[in-house]
């Protein structure tokens, strides 16, 4: 009798302790995989955000191995993105739908199911060494509200392919309005006449009109409270809307510089032409004044429609575009640096006063000082050519 209980204690007890050991294993095992499942869902949290990502998704480059499943909205018009959506409109990434072709990849244009018209670049799989690359380019450009900036809507981003959507621009980029007359581009846009055959040369109004607004842009991101150094101005980079306005574009280069924080980033980025001599020189440092020359080197190419990268020609002896624009401005030439192809009619109806026109050239020089600190501001720039306009 005794023995008997003391049995069917002993196995009370030991079922007891046996269920203690197994539930203990279990729940450690439990917690240590949900402890690492929360880490590795660090990234791809944000599906379908309707805001800014949170300021610690910036850190999931280290896990780039991860496979990453993940899009986000930053703009109301933009409804639930996906890769199966973005394939649907753009018929599998179509050849067809190509309308740029930039250093990280191609850009197509694309009819979303709700009608919606957008560009999507697709980047090429090694155009950002990481997840973490990718990231900066969209939270930097997610945040960002401003009519002369290119607003990005959202994006996507799956397995191995890296999309970027943006607000679509119909009258594609200020580029082949200066270079070509003639674009394939514009031909598969149905809904311009202008651009169908032929693209005009731009009047000097709309030359003015596009340079403010490039400025005003620039102000902008120079302004902000972490300061954007765009660090890749040029013709090609901007982009038109139906009405001419401007809006900057590619951010793929743009590094957010905290002011606190000295001028130094880690890369030099940019492209010839448009270079600061800062960088010839081997400063590695980026800073806004480097976005002012760009500026101002642009402001020559709107003008006199020469590609900054090729040598123009001064009394026989070849040049770069700068050195040339100031030979001509020192001689008086003014009139002779205008695009050949500007509308004539301008000129009787006096909106090309010589005054003005010489006025132009004035910032853009300042803007294309060789000494950084003499440059200024976009700030001082913006009002400079509001007096112009007034
Ligand atoms: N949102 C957009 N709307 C309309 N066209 C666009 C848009 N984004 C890009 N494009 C077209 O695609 C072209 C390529 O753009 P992208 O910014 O990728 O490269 P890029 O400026 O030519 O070169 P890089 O990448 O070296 O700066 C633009 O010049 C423009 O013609
Ligand atoms: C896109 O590709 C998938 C398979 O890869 C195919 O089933 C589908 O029909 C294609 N769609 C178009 C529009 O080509
Ligand atoms: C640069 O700016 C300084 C100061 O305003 C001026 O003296 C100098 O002539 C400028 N240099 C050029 C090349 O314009």
């Amino acid at each position: 009798m005794n023995s008997i209980f003391l049995s069917i204690v002993a196995a009370v007890v030991s079922f007891f302790l046996i269920t203690l050991i197994f539930g203990f294993f279990y729940f450690l095992c439990k917690s240590l995989k949900r402890r690492r499942r929360t880490h590795h869902h660090h990234i791809p949290q944000t599906r379908a955000v309707r805001s800014v990502p949170p300021a610690t998704a910036g850190r999931g480059g280290e896990l780039s191995s991860v496979t990453i499943d993940e899009s986000a909205s930053f703009d109301p018009s933009l409804n639930r993105v996906s890769m199966e959506e973005l394939k649907l409109a753009t018929k599998n990434f179509s050849s067809d739908l190509i309308i740029g072709d930039g250093s990280f990849g191609y850009v197509y244009k694309a009819s979303l199911s709700d009608g919606v018209t957008v560009a999507i670049k697709k980047l090429d799989p090694d155009a950002f060494q990481g997840f973490r690359e990718f990231r900066a380019e969209m939270e930097t450009l997610g945040k960002l509200r401003h009519r002369n900036i290119v607003k990005m809507l959202g994006y996507c981003a799956s397995g191995s392919d890296r999309v970027l959507i943006y607000e679509f621009l119909e009258r594609g980029s200020l580029d082949q309005w200066l270079h070509d007359t003639y674009s394939p581009v514009s031909k598969e846009r149905s809904d311009d006449s202008v651009a169908s055959v032929k693209l005009l040369p731009l009047s000097w109004e709309t030359r003015n009109k596009v340079v403010r607004g490039v400025a005003n842009g620039l102000m902008y991101l120079h302004g902000l409270d972490t300061a954007i150094i765009h660090r890749d101005i040029k013709a090609s980079n901007v982009l038109l809307d139906l009405d001419f306005e401007a809006h900057i574009a590619d951010f793929g280069l743009a590094r957010t510089v905290d002011a606190s924080h000295s001028h130094v980033s880690t890369q030099v980025a940019g492209t010839m032409g448009y270079m600061p001599p800062e960088y010839k020189d081997g400063v590695m440092a980026a800073t806004v004044k480097a976005d002012v020359y760009s500026f101002g080197i642009l402001m020559f190419e709107i003008a006199t429609g020469e590609r900054p990268n090729l040598p123009m020609v001064f009394n026989g002896k070849e040049m770069g575009l700068i050195e040339w624009a100031r030979k001509m401005m020192a001689h008086n030439r003014y009139e002779e640096m205008l695009d050949g192809s500007m509308p004539e009619k301008e000129k009787e109806k006096g909106l090309l006063s010589e005054e003005k026109v010489k006025e132009y050239f004035s910032i853009a020089c300042k803007c294309c000082n060789e000494t950084n600190a003499d440059r200024p501001t976009m700030a001082e720039v913006v009002d400079l050519l509001n007096r112009l306009s007034s």
